[in-house]
């Protein structure tokens, strides 16, 4: 049911802790299931030098924070913030489909981080898309 890069991830998953002095922190419970995703990141000269997370959540929920995290180290703070759930699933060679609302979780937590860090920068917080939003609404029903 899980391909063996879902399997590898929650296994061994990635960048998993806390960063001190974070420079934004993000957290988002999904509402279908209640499972929670924090994140925090480290932004240097508009760059995700750092990130990592811990997510209280299914296998699923954990894969997908392992791949999104090091899918956005390393890139420009706009770029990570196009990182989408479905790029993570596809990049985990899919997951399965009652498991993608699980992906969300990453995504979602990596937005209130990148916002949260703009927020303490006195930038303007960026919105989430339309068609996102009626996604995670969908799913709290
Ligand atoms: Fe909750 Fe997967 S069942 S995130």
């Amino acid at each position: 049911m899980y391909s063996e890069k879902v399997m590898d991830h929650f296994r061994n998953p990635r960048n998993v802790g806390e960063i001190e002095n974070a420079d934004g922190i993000g957290e988002v419970g999904n509402p279908k299931c209640g499972d929670i995703m924090k994140v925090y990141i480290k932004v240097n000269d508009d760059v995700i030098e750092d990130i990592k997370f811990k997510t209280f959540g299914c296998a699923s929920a954990i894969a997908s924070s392992s791949m999104a995290t090091e899918m956005v180290k390393g890139k420009k703070v706009r770029d990570a913030w196009e990182l989408t759930n479905r790029a993570v699933a596809e990049a985990l060679d899919g997951l399965p489909p009652v498991k993608m609302h699980c992906s969300l979780l990453a995504e979602g937590a990596i937005h209130s981080a990148i916002n949260d860090y703009r927020n303490r920068n006195g930038l303007e917080p960026w919105e989430e898309d339309k068609v996102h939003k009626a996604v995670m609404e969908e799913h709290a029903h």
